[in-house]
C-alpha cells in the first residue's frame, strides 16, 4: 500500500503509546518460561511481539486475552513441548535471537523460520556462542535461517565478550545461562539495552574490560505482573515530528526511561530539542516518565561513539531531525544498521538521494547535507517498519507531503501510527 502524507499545521495534544517492544517480547518469554500464571499489561500490540506470542503458544504456553492485559500460564523449568511444525518469528530478529537461547536447553528439536527479511539477517552471532555452550544449531548457508536446534545432554555456562554492541545477542547466551549448572557471564565493552538483565534481576558488575552480566539457574523467572512502559523508540517519530513542526506541543505519557535507551533524547537534546521529562518514576526496576516536547530550531551536532548502541533503532527517524536541521548530518560506527530488518544505511542514503540532497554513504553510516530538491517525493519503504514511519513524519513536514510505498509494514511496532497521527495532528 502507498500512503500518502499531506503537510500539517502543527502538533498539539496528548498520546498514550503501545507497551516498549523489547520489555514486551521479554515478558511474554519470561512468563511463558515460569511455571504459573502471569499477567502482562499494556504489551505491545505489534506484529512482532505477535510473533513471540505464536511461538510460545506452540511450545505449550496458554496465552489469554483480557481486558487490558494478557493472561500467561506458563510451563516452568524445561516444561516446552516439542512444536508440531516450525517455530516462524516473523520479521522478528528479537524473537528469533532470544528464543534460540531458550530452545537450545530443551529436551526437543525445533526449527526457526521467518519472512524473507528476517531469512537473511545475520545468525552466526548467536550460532557462535550457543555453539561454545556445548549447544546444537544448524542454520541455512551464510548462517541464515531456517535455525535447526537439537538437544544435548546438557549445555554449559561460559564466559563471553560480545564482538558486536547487540543486546539481542548479550540476551540470547544469559538465557541459555539460565538452563546451565554454574554461572554464564556476558562481557559488553559498549553496554547495550540492559531490559533482560534488569527483569530478571540479574547481577551485573562494571569493570576495566566493560560491563559484566551474569546469569544461573537461581534467576529462572518465577510468575509475576508486567506492567510494561510504552516505547520510546515508537515516540521517537512523534518526538521529531513536534520538534520540526512550527508552534507544536505533545505530551506522550509513561514512556519508558530506561537510560540505555534514552540516548535519543540526550542527541535531540544537544542538537537544541526542547525536551522535558515531567513525572519521572521506576515500576520494577524500569524507568519511565512523560515527555514534553517543543517545536524548536535544531542545528546538528556531533553523536558520541558510545551512544551508538542506545540510538540503534531511532537512527532512521534521527536523520530526519539530521536534514532538516543547520549543519551537516554526519553518522559514522554505525554498521549494526546494514543488519536490521534492511540494510537501513542504504535505505535511508536511497530516500535521501531522492528528495535531492547530497548523499555520501559510508560502510559505518553516512553524511547528509544540502537542500530539499525533490518536491514531490515517493519514498520506499523496503519492508521496514522504520524506514517507513521515518520517511512518513518526513513527509507530513514537506511543502507538498510525500509518498511511502508498502507503508503497511510500520504495522511490525505500530499498527495505530495513522491513528495516532490523526489524534495529534492538527
Ligand atoms: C533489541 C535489540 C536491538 C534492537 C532491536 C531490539 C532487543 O538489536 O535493534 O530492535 O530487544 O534486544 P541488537 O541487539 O541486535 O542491536
Amino acid at each position: 500500500m502507498t500512503q500518502e502524507f499531506k503537510k500539517i499545521n502543527k502538533v498539539e495534544g496528548t498520546l498514550v503509546l503501545p507497551g516498549d517492544k523489547s520489555i514486551s517480547h521479554r515478558s511474554v518469554m519470561f512468563a511463558s518460561m515460569a511455571k504459573g500464571t502471569s499477567r502482562i499489561y499494556n504489551l505491545s500490540n505489534g506484529e512482532d511481539v505477535k510473533s513471540s506470542q505464536k511461538c510460545f503458544v506452540q511450545l505449550g504456553a496458554l496465552i489469554k486475552q483480557g481486558k487490558d492485559f494478557i493472561e500467561v500460564n506458563g510451563k516452568g523449568f524445561k516444561g516446552f513441548t516439542k512444536p508440531g511444525y516450525p517455530l516462524d518469528a516473523g520479521n522478528s530478529g528479537t524473537t528469533t535471537r532470544l528464543i534460540s537461547g531458550i530452545l537450545i536447553a530443551q529436551d526437543f528439536e525445533s526449527t526457526i523460520i521467518g519472512d524473507e527479511s528476517l531469512s537473511k539477517r545475520p545468525m552466526k552471532r548467536i550460532i557462535d556462542p550457543i555453539t561454545k555452550m556445548g549447544g546444537k544449531i544448524k542454520s541455512a548457508e551464510k548462517f541464515t535461517l531456517p535455525l535447526v536446534i537439537s538437544p544435548v545432554e546438557s549445555i554449559n555456562p561460559i564466559a563471553y565478550e560480545l564482538p558486536m554492541a547487540s543486546a539481542q545477542v548479550k540476551s540470547a547466551v544469559l538465557l541459555a545461562g539460565l538452563y546451565c549448572e554454574g554461572t554464564t557471564s556476558v562481557i559488553e565493552k559498549i553496554p547495550t539495552r540492559d531490559h533482560t538483565e534488569k527483569m530478571l534481576g540479574l547481577r551485573t558488575k562494571i569493570t576495566a574490560s566493560g560491563k559484566v552480566s551474569y546469569a544461573s539457574r537461581e534467576n529462572y523467572p518465577e510468575p509475576k505482573e508486567y506492567i510494561v512502559p510504552s516505547d520510546i523508540s515508537t515516540a521517537a517519530f512523534f518526538i521529531v515530528l513536534t520538534l520540526l513542526s512550527e508552534k507544536s506541543e505533545l505530551r506522550i505519557k509513561d514512556v519508558s526511561l530506561n537510560e540505555t535507551r534514552t540516548g535519543i533524547l540526550t542527541v535531540l537534546k544537544n542538537m537544541g530539542a526542547d525536551i522535558t521529562i515531567e513525572n519521572a518514576r521506576t515500576i520494577a526496576g524500569e524507568a519511565l516518565g512523560d515527555i514534553l516536547v517543543k517545536s524548536s530550531k535544531l542545528k546538528n551536532a556531533k553523536i558520541p561513539l558510545e551512544l551508538i548502541p542506545n540510538i540503534i533503532d531511532e537512527i532512521p527517524v534521527l536523520s530526519i531531525a539530521g536534514i532538516i536541521a543547520d549543519g551537516e548530518f554526519i553518522l559514522r560506527n554505525a554498521s549494526e544498521l546494514r543488519g536490521k530488518e534492511t540494510d537501513r544505511i542504504a535505505a535511508i542514503c536511497h530516500n535521501m538521494k531522492i528528495l535531492g540532497l547530497d548523499v555520501e554513504e559510508y560502510e559505518d553510516g553516512f553524511a547528509l547535507s544540502g537542500a530539499i530538491k525533490n518536491q514531490n517525493p515517493v519514498f520506499e519503504s523496503f519492508g521496514d517498519h522504520r524506514i517507513a514511519m521515518a520517511f512518513g513524519i518526513l513527509s507530513l513536514i514537506l511543502k507538498n507531503g510525500g509518498k511511502i510505498n508498502n507503508f503497511e509494514c510500520a504495522a511490525i511496532s505500530n499498527p495505530d501510527i495513522l491513528l495516532q497521527l490523526s489524534q495529534i495532528c492538527k
